[in-house]
């Protein structure tokens, strides 16, 4: 194999090995109590990192008993590696939070957890997504635009000093992959 394979294919093989090692390792679930204090460390660090601590465990916990709020997790082993809280409203849902831990990223983490939540938002009848994130954050709005969400309007001094973004997407259009 070694002599035969040319190195490039060679490559592309080891990181599709180490691509499907992760997803497979990877499980997703609704969050548990037990969870919050995990959850509200990430935000912390890769959310909110400049900002106030806003998503503290007690907040978190609340969302996960909220019945019109999903909290849902991707755990490798016994590692939290990602989350995301989404909230459900008469006409549309709010992705009110979202991470994956650095080492984790660009494995397709985040488009995981993405479609399974966007996949409950289908099933509760809902067509709209909406959220923000911070006008800095050149890679959460490069994650949502690959995803087929639209830049709606920016949002001056959303975060203190800093402005937002507001970025949707209709599910009932396609997006590319
Ligand atoms: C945004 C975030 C959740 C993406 O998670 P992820 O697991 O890395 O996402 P994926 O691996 O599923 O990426 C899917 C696609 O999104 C785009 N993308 C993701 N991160 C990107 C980056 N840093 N730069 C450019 N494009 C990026 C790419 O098109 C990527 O596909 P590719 O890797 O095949 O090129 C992650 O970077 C993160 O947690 N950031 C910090 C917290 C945050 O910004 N949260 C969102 C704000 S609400």
């Amino acid at each position: 194999m070694r002599d035969r394979c040319h190195p490039r294919l060679r490559t592309l093989l080891v990181a599709m090995c180490e691509y499907w090692w992760v997803i497979d390792a990877c499980e997703i679930r609704l969050a548990k109590p037990r969870d919050a204090a995990r959850i509200a460390q990430m935000s912390r660090d890769y959310v909110e990192a400049g900002l106030r601590w806003g998503w503290t465990p007690a907040r978190v916990a609340h969302s996960i008993r909220d019945c019109a709020t999903n909290v849902v997790i991707a755990e490798a082993g016994a590692d939290l590696v990602g989350f995301g809280i989404m909230k459900y409203r008469d006409d549309d849902a709010h992705l009110l939070l979202f991470a994956v831990r650095p080492e984790y990223r660009r494995r397709g983490i985040g488009s995981g957890l993405l479609r399974w939540l966007e996949s409950t938002v289908i099933t509760a009848g809902i067509e709209l997504i909406f959220l923000e994130t911070r006008a800095a954050n050149s890679a959460a709005r490069a994650f949502y635009a690959a995803r087929g969400y639209r830049e709606l309007v920016v949002l001056p001094h959303y975060y203190g000093s800093e402005d937002a973004v507001r970025i949707g997407r209709d599910l009932t259009i396609k997006a590319e992959r």
